[in-house]
């Protein structure tokens, strides 16, 4: 084994690195992921921290034989779960039953001696090996137990989606195929872990917590993966010590918090740059409103952002994951809706103006408040059924809310999928967003504070609006997708599979049909090229709205 040490040389491009396949080799039966019965985040969150510090990560440089390197390893202890996946080289997470087992493999391992090229001495849990006979260099047939990881294209998406027998087993199956696996999930820990090595130099008592779509129950596999630098066990105490000792200040008197985050963020940057194997790309982006570090992790393909002090959105992360354990409807739509956003480019991987998948998963939570009777309750009575050990306040602003699943009681609601997919695009097709804002804290609408063509209350700092980024055009073709889809949804020709198409290649109908490229979209295209089709878009929305009293007058 060799150390992976960090090699001077020029970081290279972010996206090079981005995994292409990650396959598994022993997949592991979860015990804590989506495991069904409700564990709490931190417990779930405890437990994966655990594994991750009794794991290494292994590259190879091909594909190895799996009895040789279980020999290998199992002579530093016993090996309780381990996989396989590619990411330009052929990658092992291997979690022994004892950490002292890593410590054994660390000992073992050397520092390489390059040529041309110095190494830093930093000791990781990255490892890799070289040098191995040609007899280990066997070209593996495919496993059939090998799994890729990274998100499914959308073209075999809408095929797997075709098959399905009712609209309800298309939202479960996109789920399926999209959640983050049990593989994904332990190597999003173990990054993190990476990176607490690092960042413990400096502050040894700190803790690296993933946030956002990683935990939240509503990560997509090939997400970013957002970290939290902890360092609550060395936090500033207000309480006298008896003894009189108080410790030092290890970081320069400086005005405010939000210096003292900016700082410490820009040493770890630094470190990672220099030191940190399989960092690359770091951008320090200290100027945001929540500073942070944007890197890729090469041997992972995860782009990482680093944040500290950024308590409200770790307890943004535990509202998003206990509504997703509270009715299982609650994850299928959200994948559902995150999906049908991301193809029709209401969403998008940069930066910009945007719906982002946040704020689409509140709309989603809200529309869910919205249903008679509520399928999830509001975040007004999360709070009431708070006990003392729930209460937090997190600078000022008051995060409490009950974490304990089984004492929120649910009403009755017995929608099914199909009816709350098509509802929720009537919903937002007819919403009066020019002056209602969205509010999950009450579940109800509510005039709009202040002018923005979105207006989406963030649920624990009441005063910001976590949609302030979107544009009107923007918000025009969310509804306008909206209205297409619910007009999609209404159609018997898109609702019944064919009779007689159930060979490889189905006619996309249901949920895949919504996935296919949207007239909307081709309109507005054709807009921006001829300049002609303003018409068509007003006949569209007519055609909508005289559709829509159609309904109504067949319903009434
Ligand atoms: P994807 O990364 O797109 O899969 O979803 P995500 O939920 O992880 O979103 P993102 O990476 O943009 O943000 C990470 C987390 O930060 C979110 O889950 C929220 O908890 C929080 N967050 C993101 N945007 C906002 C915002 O505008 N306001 C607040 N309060 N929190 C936010
Ligand atoms: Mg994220």
């Amino acid at each position: 084994f060799h150390m992976r040490g960090t090699l001077l040389k020029n970081p290279q491009k972010v996206d090079r690195f981005l995994c292409r396949t990650v396959r598994t080799v022993a997949s592991a039966k979860s015990e804590v992921f989506h495991a069904g019965g409700h564990r709490s985040l931190s417990a779930l969150q405890e437990e994966r921290f655990q594994q991750a510090e009794r794991s290494v990560l292994i590259g190879y440089h091909s594909r190895i034989n799996e009895q040789t390197f279980l020999k290998n390893l199992s002579r530093h202890g016993d090996i309780k779960k381990y996989f396989f996946y590619e990411s330009y080289g052929v990658y092992a997470l291997v979690e022994f039953t004892n950490r002292e087992s890593v410590a054994s493999l660390l000992d073992e391992a050397v520092i390489p001696t390059c040529n041309h090229e110095a190494t830093v001495p930093f000791k990781s849990r990255l490892l890799s090996v070289k040098n191995l006979d040609s007899a280990d260099h066997l070209n593996l047939q495919l496993n059939q137990q090998f799994q890729p990881q990274t998100s499914m294209p959308i073209n075999q998406l809408i095929k797997r989606l075709a098959k399905e027998k009712t609209v309800e087993q298309q939202l479960i199956s996109l789920t399926e195929a999209y959640q983050l696996t049990e593989e994904n999930s332990r190597l999003r820990f173990l990054v993190c872990s990476l990176i607490r090595d690092l960042a413990s130099t400096y502050f040894p008592e700190c803790t690296i917590k993933p946030f956002g779509s990683s935990v939240n129950g509503f990560g997509k596999l090939g997400c970013d993966l957002d970290m939290i630098l902890d360092i609550d066990g060395t936090s500033i105490s207000k309480v006298k010590p008896k003894s009189g000792l108080s410790m030092e200040f290890q970081l320069k008197r400086v005005s405010s918090e939000r210096v003292v985050t900016q700082s410490m963020l820009s040493v770890i940057g630094e470190s990672l740059d220099r030191f940190a194997p399989g960092c690359v790309g770091i951008q320090k982006i200290l100027n945001a409103r929540c500073p942070l570090l944007r890197f890729a992790h090469q041997p992972s393909g995860f782009q990482c952002d680093l944040t500290a002090n950024n308590r409200v959105a770790v307890k943004s992360t535990e509202l998003l994951y206990l509504y997703g354990e509270l009715d299982p409807r609650v994850r299928f739509l959200v994948f559902t809706v995150r999906c049908w956003a991301r193809v029709h480019n209401i969403t998008s991987n940069i930066p910009g103006a945007w719906i982002t998948n946040f704020s689409l998963t509140v709309m989603v939570l809200f529309f869910l408040q919205k249903r008679n009777p509520p399928i999830i309750p509001t975040l007004d009575h999360l709070k009431k059924l708070a006990g003392p050990a729930d209460r937090s306040v997190v600078e000022g602003n008051d995060c409490t809310f009950v974490r304990d699943f089984s004492k929120v009681l649910l009403q009755k609601n017995s929608n099914t999928l199909e009816d709350l997919l098509r509802e929720f695009f009537d919903f937002y097709a007819t919403f009066p967003f020019s002056n209602m804002s969205i509010n999950i804290r009450t579940g109800k609408e509510q005039h709009k504070p202040e002018v923005a063509p979105l207006h989406i209350q963030n649920p624990f700092e009441s005063s910001l609006n976590i949609s302030k980024n979107v544009n009107n055009s923007q918000l025009d073709r969310f509804i306008a997708l909206c209205q297409e889809t619910s007009w999609l949804l209404q159609q018997s020709e898109t609702m019944i599979p064919r009779a007689g198409d159930q060979g490889d290649n189905p006619t996309p109908w249901g949920l895949a049909s919504l996935l296919l490229p949207s007239q909307v979209v081709a309109v507005k295209s054709r807009k921006e090229t001829t300049g002609a089709s303003q018409r068509e878009d007003q006949e569209f929305t007519g055609i909508f709205k005289e559709y829509q009293v159609n309904k109504k007058l067949r319903r009434l």
